[in-house]
This record gives C-alpha cells, sequence and structure tokens, in this order.
C-alpha cells in the first residue's frame, strides 16, 4: 500500500518533471528570441504561447512521439532580405544543439502565405518554432504583390531564385490560398524540385488538366477547412487527381484553417512531414498514401 503510493508519488513527480522541462525550454527560447532579435520584439509573445500550448497538452500521435531526432536546443527566427527585382523578404529558423553546433534539418520547409498575410503569420501562429522544434527547417517568405509578376513564368523564377539563392535543395512547399498562383506553376514546371506540397485551399487549381496532375510524383498534403464552402471544395476536386495524395479536413475551420485551428493544422503537418522524413530515410522506397483516415 505504501510502496504503491510511493510508485503513484514518483509518478506524479516525473510527469510533472517532463512538463517542467518543456515548460522550461519554451520560456528559455521564448526569453532568449525576445532579447536577442530586436526584429521581433513588436510581435506579440502569442506564438510561443501557442508552442507552448501544443507541447503541453498530451494526445500527440505515436507517429511524433517515438520518431527520433537531436533536439534543438536554441531556436532562432532570423529575417532576411535578398536583392534583386523584387527583393525578397524572409524568416528563417536556426536551430542550435546542446553542443552550440548549427543543426542539419531533417527536412526543410517553405511556408507561402494567403492574399491577406505575410511571413510573420507563421511566425505569430508558432508554425516556425514548432517545425524547429522537430527537426525540421522552416522558411518563411513574403510574396511580392507586384506588377510585374503577372506570368506563371515570373512566379515560378521567384520562387525558384529564393531556394536557389538559399540552396533550398528539395523543400516541403506549404501553400495556402493566393499563393497557390505561385505554387501551381511550379508543382506543375519542376515537381521533382518539391520532396512534398502542402495545399492549403490554393487558389487556381482549375487552370490545370487531369493528365497534369496524373504526371506529378510529389507527395500531397491536402489540408483544408470543413467550412469553406468554395476554394476548399474546389481545390480538392482538382488536387484529388495527384497520384500521391493524402486528404485532411479540418472540422469547424474556414478557409485560413490554419488561423482557426492551429493544433490541428499543425498536427497534420507533422505527420504528414514525418512520413515523408520516414520515406527518405528508407532510400526512396515506394511511395505509400499516408494517413489512412482520408475523407470524402
Ligand atoms: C542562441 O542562439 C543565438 C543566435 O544564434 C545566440 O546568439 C545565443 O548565444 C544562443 N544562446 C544559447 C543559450 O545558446
Ligand atoms: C516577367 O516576365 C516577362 C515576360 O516573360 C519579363 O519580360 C519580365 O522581365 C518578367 N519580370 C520579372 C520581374 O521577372
Ligand atoms: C477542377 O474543379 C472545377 C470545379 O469543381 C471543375 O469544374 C474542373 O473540371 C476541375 N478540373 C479538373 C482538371 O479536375
Amino acid at each position: 500500500m505504501k510502496a504503491e503510493q510511493k510508485l503513484c508519488r514518483a509518478g506524479i513527480m516525473h510527469f510533472f518533471r517532463n512538463r517542467l522541462v518543456v515548460l522550461g525550454l519554451v520560456l528559455l527560447a521564448t526569453v532568449l528570441l525576445y532579447l536577442l532579435l530586436p526584429a521581433i520584439r513588436q510581435g506579440s509573445m502569442e506564438p510561443f504561447l501557442n508552442v507552448q500550448r501544443m507541447g503541453l497538452t498530451g494526445g500527440s500521435p505515436a507517429a511524433l512521439t517515438t520518431s527520433r531526432f537531436p533536439k534543438p536546443v536554441n531556436i532562432t527566427i532570423r529575417t532576411g532580405q535578398l536583392a534583386g527585382d523584387p527583393p525578397l523578404f524572409f524568416r528563417e529558423t536556426i536551430s542550435v544543439d546542446a553542443a552550440g553546433k548549427m543543426m542539419q534539418p531533417r527536412l526543410q520547409v517553405v511556408l507561402l502565405h494567403g492574399q491577406a498575410f505575410t511571413s510573420k503569420t507563421w511566425e505569430d501562429l508558432g508554425t516556425l518554432t514548432l517545425l524547429a522544434s522537430h527537426g525540421y527547417q522552416a522558411l518563411a517568405l513574403d510574396l511580392p504583390d507586384s506588377e510585374s509578376m503577372k506570368t506563371d513564368q515570373n512566379r515560378t523564377n521567384l520562387l525558384l531564385r529564393f531556394l536557389d539563392s538559399l540552396g533550398v535543395q528539395a523543400p516541403v512547399l506549404i501553400s495556402p490560398s493566393m499563393s497557390g498562383r505561385f505554387s501551381l506553376p511550379l508543382l506543375m514546371l519542376h515537381s521533382s524540385r518539391l520532396r512534398g506540397f502542402v495545399a492549403v485551399a490554393p487558389v487556381g487549381t482549375k487552370l490545370y488538366s487531369e493528365q497534369q496532375y496524373h504526371s506529378i510524383q510529389t507527395p500531397t498534403l491536402i489540408v483544408f477547412g470543413a467550412l469553406d464552402g468554395s476554394l476548399g471544395t474546389q481545390s480538392l476536386k482538382n488536387l484529388s487527381q495527384l497520384p500521391h495524395h493524402t486528404v485532411v479536413r479540418i472540422d469547424g475551420a474556414k478557409h485560413a484553417c490554419y488561423m482557426d485551428k492551429p493544433r490541428e493544422f499543425h498536427q497534420a503537418l507533422l505527420i504528414f512531414l514525418s512520413e515523408l522524413n520516414r520515406e527518405t530515410l528508407s532510400h526512396h522506397g515506394r511511395k505509400k498514401e499516408i494517413l489512412s483516415e482520408e475523407k470524402k
């Protein structure tokens, strides 16, 4: 009886210690970011609270917790600008391990954004830090709203310039809404350049034929809000013709489903990336459908 109580107490202590370690790391990262990067001072503390919440709530799927990778002890978000026409502003995560060395990412993830948003959206939502904490490098680009970006070729070139300038070889590209104008031409013309594609109800899916979709081998996550009646439904119908796709519908979320339900969005994203990473490691084995829970 007494021994049992002791065991139980030890269990509880262990539980709280784990939680405390996570909390401590999150707080440390928050303080460091706040002190070290004047550029993000105007930003609210919210992004880190989000990550904290995610870190503290249990129930993450086995796929996320069983994968082994060294944890970064220091994650910073650096901003930069590439010269050129037009100049490109971006944010990227820098992860440092316990030995103080910059870490090699498992995969690089490039995040585009919708019409009303910027790369800051992903920082505020906690997505950049979250990705980095799982061993990925996140790079978020501000898309220019310029007159010179009229053609598919212009927009494709812009993304290629971004990837080439930063030495990003085979990223996973996340593309919500308006950014489909940039991402879909790249997918169609240079699909071998993309390790994965995450379509969040992008515009412009109607512009491509069944044959074009069938020819793309890039593993794709189609994620959309259940309340996104127009673009969500339409892009799903078109993108479902991609041979290697997985569908995640987020209940109770509208068009910007990542804003409405960040936890669900992040979880779907992490599962997709973790599967991609496993495939990459098992030397280009047969691509398999991921997430069996496909919904119609
Ligand atoms: C965290 O990283 C930043 C920037 O890379 C560096 O200036 C800082 O010294 C690091 N802090 C720790 C505790 O490693
Ligand atoms: C956009 O494409 C047009 C036609 O190909 C070209 O003349 C123009 O220089 C391009 N603009 C940029 C910014 O690449
Ligand atoms: C794309 O979706 C639209 C609207 O649902 C549909 O009219 C069109 O035929 C679809 N195109 C392809 C190639 O599936």
